[in-house]
C-alpha cells in the first residue's frame, strides 16, 4: 500500500490517514539526543513506544484528559486525530535531572519542592530554548486562555501519571508534553497531542533509582530495549516484537 507521508520527525513519520482529520503515526527505531548531535537506531524501540503510549493515552482519557489517540493499528503505527500543534514543549519536573541541573546548578536526584512546569520553544535550529509564559503570549505562540488550559491539563496529567508509575515501582522524574488545537463544532479545543513513553519521560526504578528511559541512550548506559520492555511489562502489557527488525 502506498501512503502519502506528511512529515518525518526524529522518531516518527506521519502519514495521511483513512479520512480527513485523522493521521497515522509510524514509530521509528531512530534515537537522537542533544538536538540530534547523537544518533542511532535501536531495534524495537518504536514498537515499545507505540505499545506504551497506546496504553497511557486512553488511561488519561479515562480521567477526562482530551487527547489525540484513536487506536493502535499494528506494532508500529497508531491512528491519531490531526491537530494544529502549539509550537511549545511543556516540560514537567518532579525531581531535578537533565538540563535543569546544568542550567540552574541543581543536583540530579534532588526532589523539587513542587512540580515545576517549564516551556521550551519547538525550534530545532535554536536548540528548543526555554521561554517564559510572556514570550509565548507576546510572540503569539499561544494565548493566555490556551496556556491556562495547557497548565491545567499538564498538572492533572502529572498527578495521574506519578501515581500510575508509583504503583508499578517507578518514579516519574520528569517528562515532556505537546498539545494541539483540535477543530470542533464551536471553535477548537486544546488536546494532548504527543506520545507518552520512556522516550519523553525520565523513569527511575523506585528501589534502585536505575534509569529506565532514554537516558540509557543519551548517557551510553546500554540496555534500552530491556528497560523499555520492563516498563511495558510492569504496566501489564503484552510485548510482541517485530520480526526481522
Ligand atoms: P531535559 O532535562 O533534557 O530538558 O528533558 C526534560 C524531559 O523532557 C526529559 O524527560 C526528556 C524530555 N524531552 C523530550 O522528550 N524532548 C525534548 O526535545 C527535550 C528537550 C526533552
Amino acid at each position: 500500500m502506498t501512503r502519502t507521508p506528511l512529515y518525518e520527525g526524529k522518531a516518527k513519520i506521519l502519514f495521511e490517514g483513512p479520512e480527513a482529520g485523522l493521521i497515522i503515526q509510524y514509530f521509528k527505531d531512530d534515537a537522537t539526543a542533544y538536538n540530534a548531535q547523537k544518533k542511532d537506531s535501536i531495534s524495537q524501540k518504536g514498537v515499545l513506544n507505540n505499545l506504551i503510549s497506546a496504553h497511557l493515552l486512553p488511561a488519561l482519557g479515562a480521567i477526562g484528559i482530551p487527547h489525540h489517540f484513536v487506536e493502535r493499528l499494528n506494532l508500529r503505527e497508531q491512528l491519531v486525530k490531526q491537530v494544529e500543534i502549539v509550537p511549545i514543549e511543556v516540560i514537567v519536573r518532579n525531581v531535578a535531572a537533565g538540563s535543569i541541573c546544568s542550567r540552574l546548578g541543581l543536583t540530579e536526584g534532588e526532589a523539587l519542592p513542587a512540580p515545576l512546569i517549564e516551556f521550551c520553544l519547538k525550534d530545532d535550529a535554536l536548540g528548543d530554548p526555554v521561554v517564559a509564559r510572556e514570550h509565548i503570549t507576546v510572540l503569539g505562540y499561544a494565548d493566555d486562555d490556551e496556556l491556562d488550559e495547557i497548565v491545567y491539563l499538564t498538572e492533572k496529567i502529572n498527578d495521574f501519571l506519578t501515581g500510575l508509575f508509583f504503583a508499578i515501582g517507578v518514579r516519574l522524574i520528569d517528562f515532556k508534553l505537546e498539545f494541539g488545537r483540535l477543530e470542533s463544532e464551536d471553535g477548537y479545543e486544546i488536546i494532548l497531542a504527543d506520545e507518552i513513553s520512556p522516550d519523553n519521560c525520565r523513569l527511575w526504578d523506585s528501589q534502585t533509582n536505575e534509569k529506565m528511559d532514554k537516558d540509557r541512550f543519551r548517557r551510553d548506559l546500554g540496555g534500552l530495549v530491556e528497560a523499555y520492555s520492563e516498563i511495558a511489562k510492569r504496566l501489564g502489557l503484552n510485548i510482541e516484537f517485530e520480526a526481522n527488525s
